[in-house]
């Protein structure tokens, strides 16, 4: 028997038979991919927990058996953070999906990992609140996997991000414990801050079993509108002048002239001739004069550069219609070249142009067209090299790589949301230098001395 298999039949003594998915490589093999392009690792079994306890029964088998864990969530991530590299046991949080509590006299909510973030939105909205972070794939990806990850998306522009959000976390930490981290207040100081660094570590310190998350009030009113520029310098020199002048939109979400002309091609006469860059706006508040008096101030600040006139919506129709163009984007570039890799760098705003400008160069050397865009607001962009046969990887891979040393030369980071995981573990000391590696290193080995918690993540060659 090999550990894993001992590990198993171990595991199928211990737990409630529906938990346990094992030798039916048909119903592994889910598990085994993600949105990373980067292949398929099923592990050797999935247990589909329903408590803080069974986690830590996972934990005391695979550390007798020596064999890894990897948690699993809704895999919409984008770095193969839940790719079971090592195979192992997988524990998918899919079952634990409740809404515990919603206190609107407290602006919280308590919740399992396993809930649809897009579904806590709407449960907190009928109460009057908000629950901020938007990950483009929000009608998919879980509070646990965005916990995880750290994950972001166009709002935190104004709004922030996950972290800004998470009061607590329960947590199972491969050694057994089960951690209360964090408070259920706004201000709490006591110790270390633990829950933030849980928050983003990809799975690789624990497990998160439950979420105390912070609501605020949500806005009545939302302003949506569209700006058309003759280059991505342009809307970038724009972008700065209206957060300068203190006006921060919800969202300034970039679409550069590679993209532009993926969504032209399906849209034919929608945009004016010479336009090379677009800025999708969005401001909210309670007051529907003051939101679109905002949208009014950034259209003024915009004007010296954009294109024609700002399209503002005037109804949720026309409001989606704008939002439909980034969100089939990945749709539209995909129609041009087949195959994308998309990357999520993140730079000073000031440095917006010549990551733009260094991300195309790094695809044209290679005869590669790359397409940037995102949430240039907050400096966070998604570069995507565009490529037609998997023949092509290799010079891909090579584009990629010149990318992510550019956004750190430019004083940025190689992620900005989609996290390190397995994707870009080789370029993490790149960015934070041999010390910061080593001591991250040490900090995992306090929390999983046996390294057994998803290996293979984050660092470079382990
Ligand atoms: C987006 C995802 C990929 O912003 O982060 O589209
Ligand atoms: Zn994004």
């Amino acid at each position: 028997m090999t550990p894993a298999e001992a590990a198993v039949a171990e595991l199928r003594g211990a737990l409630p038979a529906d938990r346990l998915i094992a030798g039916d490589a048909d119903g592994l093999e889910p598990y085994g991919r993600d949105e990373s392009d980067l292949g398929l690792f099923p592990p050797d079994a999935v247990v589909r927990v329903r408590t803080a306890e069974e986690v830590r029964t996972v934990f005391a088998v695979a550390t007798r058996h020596r064999v890894p864990v990897v948690p699993i969530g809704a895999r919409s991530g984008k770095s193969g953070g839940s790719l079971a590299v090592r195979g192992g046991i997988g524990v998918s949080l899919e079952r634990m999906d409740r809404i515990l509590e919603i206190r609107p006299e407290d602006l919280t909510a308590r919740v399992e990992p396993g809930v649809i973030t897009g579904r806590l939105q709407e449960a907190v909205e009928a109460h009057g609140l908000f629950y901020p972070p938007d990950p483009n794939s929000l009608d998919l990806c879980t509070l646990g996997g965005n916990v995880a990850e750290n994950a972001g998306g166009p709002r935190a522009l104004r709004y922030g991000v996950t972290r800004e959000y998470v009061l607590g976390v329960t947590a199972v930490i491969p050694t057994g414990e089960i951690l209360r981290l964090g408070r259920r207040t706004i201000k709490g100081v006591a110790g270390y801050d633990l829950t933030a660094l849980l928050v983003g570590s990809e799975g690789t310190l624990g497990i998160v079993t439950e979420i105390t998350l912070k609501l605020l009030p949500r806005p009545r009113h939302v302003g949506t509108a569209l700006v058309v520029f003759g280059s991505v310098g342009d809307a970038a020199r724009a972008v700065s002048r209206v957060l300068a002048q203190g006006v921060i939109p919800r969202c300034l979400e970039l679409l550069d002239d590679v993209s532009l002309a993926a969504v032209a091609r399906t849209a034919p006469g929608r945009f004016p001739a010479g336009a090379g860059a677009l800025l999708l706006v969005e401001t909210d508040g309670n007051d529907p004069d003051q939101v679109l008096g905002e949208i009014a101030r950034v259209a003024d600040l915009v004007s010296a550069e954009a294109r024609g006139e700002v399209l503002v919506a005037q109804d949720e129709a026309q409001r989606r219609e704008i939002w439909e163009i980034r969100k089939y984007l990945s749709v539209n570039l995909r129609a041009v070249h087949p195959l994308k890799l998309s990357e999520d760098v993140a730079v000073p705003r000031s440095a917006i142009p010549a990551l733009v400008e260094r991300a195309k160069a790094a695809g044209a050397g290679r005869g590669l067209a790359v397409a940037t865009y995102g949430h240039a607001g907050d400096g966070n962009l998604h570069c995507n090299v565009l490529y037609d046969t998997p023949a092509e990887r290799p010079a891909v891979d090579a584009a990629v790589a010149e990318i992510l040393r550019a956004a750190v030369d430019l004083g940025g980071t190689i992620t900005g949301e989609h996290g390190v995981g397995l994707a870009k573990r080789d370029f993490l000391e790149y960015e934070q230098g041999p010390e910061v590696l080593a001591l991250e290193r040490r900090i995992k080995a306090v929390f999983d001395p046996l390294g057994i918690l998803n290996p293979g993540k984050i660092f470079p060659g382990g």
